[in-house]
């Protein structure tokens, strides 16, 4: 069974009280952007898990006072500040896990790709920064435009020749849970119940929810497939024009954050049923960078599920056919930054 283990596990925990909890593993995880709208509820979920004994928080500004705060909850992690260049190499050292929400977010109006510009530097620079200091980490990346920057992150890891393709993931929870959201909500389900596998990409139409191999098992007629995929393709964009000027999802982007941050450290700590959706290096398509299900193991990405992309319907195989040619083209100016960066 395919098990939300940050739902199940937060579920057990708030059965005891979160005042006292025993550290049960010592993994570490670094936030890189830890001060902003992300970063921000991000750490604090992460402290919460017990599988984490020191949390490195990481921001060009504000980190200090961030840190501070969340060190005064009574979970186990250590919880460390860095900022400026000159500390980003101790706040990688030894990481398990580094989760890179650094970047500016979307205005109304705005696509994805229109935050390429500076978004592409920020990532780029910060690999560089983790190839150096934690090559073995798995590397979660959130910044946009997801399609073009883990592509960017995967070429300066090649540049420095500690590249593992099963090591660096695009986090596009938030597309699933947004999926299992509005399938439960339109088709009267119980939340805890309902699994949808989204696979592709995270911008547009690129983003394209497999409402057919929905579990459990339901049926749809053409017209909800047309409404709930849609609302899943533009549920950023909702978020983006409700706060109307003062960003996109950071809290629903949190919780996604950390459920994938949950299952890397099951993952990593030896659990051996672990899935989620995740954007990576990929031969399920033509392209070389593709979300899917994905099997986590201690080494990373242990298998792609891709029987998902077999018996799809024909709504289905042409929303497939017709994502391609923009998530290539994505992923080629993402490659083609790097190379045409003295
Ligand atoms: P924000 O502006 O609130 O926070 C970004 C933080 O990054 C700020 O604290 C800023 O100081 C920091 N930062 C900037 N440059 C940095 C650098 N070089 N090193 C370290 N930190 C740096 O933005 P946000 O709402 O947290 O969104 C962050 C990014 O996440 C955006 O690009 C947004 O589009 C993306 N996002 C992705 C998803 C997804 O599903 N993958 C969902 C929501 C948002
Ligand atoms: C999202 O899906 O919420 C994020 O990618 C942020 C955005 O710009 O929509």
């Amino acid at each position: 069974a395919i098990r939300h283990s940050f739902v199940s596990r937060a579920r057990k925990q708030s059965q005891r009280s979160y005042n006292y909890v025993q550290p049960q593993a010592s993994y570490k995880v670094a936030i890189l952007g830890a001060a902003g709208g992300i970063g921000q509820p991000l750490a604090l979920l992460v402290k919460m898990s017990p599988l984490v004994s020191a949390l490195n928080l990481y921001d060009v500004a504000n980190v200090k006072g961030v840190a501070t705060d969340l060190s005064h909850c009574n979970t186990p992690s250590q919880v460390s500040d860095f900022t400026g260049d000159e500390e980003l190499a101790n706040c990688l050292k030894d990481v398990n896990v580094v989760v890179i929400p650094a970047g500016v977010p979307r205005k109304p109006g705005m696509t994805r790709d229109d935050l390429f510009n500076i978004n592409a530097s920020i990532v780029k620079n910060l690999i560089g920064a983790v190839a150096d200091n934690c090559p073995d980490a798995f590397i979660h990346i959130i910044s946009n435009p997801v399609n073009s920057t883990v592509p960017i992150a995967a070429e300066v890891l090649k540049q420095k020749g500690v590249y593992d393709p099963k090591k660096l993931f695009g986090v596009t929870t938030l597309d699933v849970v947004r999926a299992n959201t509005f399938v439960a909500q339109k088709k009267n389900l119980r939340l805890i119940d309902v699994d949808v596998p989204v696979v592709g990409g995270h911008a547009g139409i690129t983003i394209m929810p497999l409402l057919s191999k929905t579990k459990p098992s339901v049926t749809f007629t053409d017209e909800e497939v047309q409404e709930l995929t849609v609302r899943i393709q533009n549920a950023g964009t909702e978020v983006v024009e409700a706060k109307a000027g003062a960003g996109s999802a950071t809290l629903s982007m949190a919780y996604a954050a950390a459920r994938f941050v949950e299952s890397s450290l099951r993952a990593l700590d030896g659990d051996s049923d672990v899935y989620e959706c995740s954007y990576v290096q990929s031969d399920v398509t033509e392209l070389p960078f593709f979300a899917s299900r994905i099997k986590l193991g201690r080494n990373g990405v242990e298998a792609v599920i891709k029987s998902d992309l077999e018996g799809l319907t024909e709504y289905e195989q042409k929303a497939l056919e017709a994502l391609k040619p923009e998530l290539k083209a994505s992923i080629e100016k993402g490659i083609n930054f790097v190379h045409k960066q003295p």
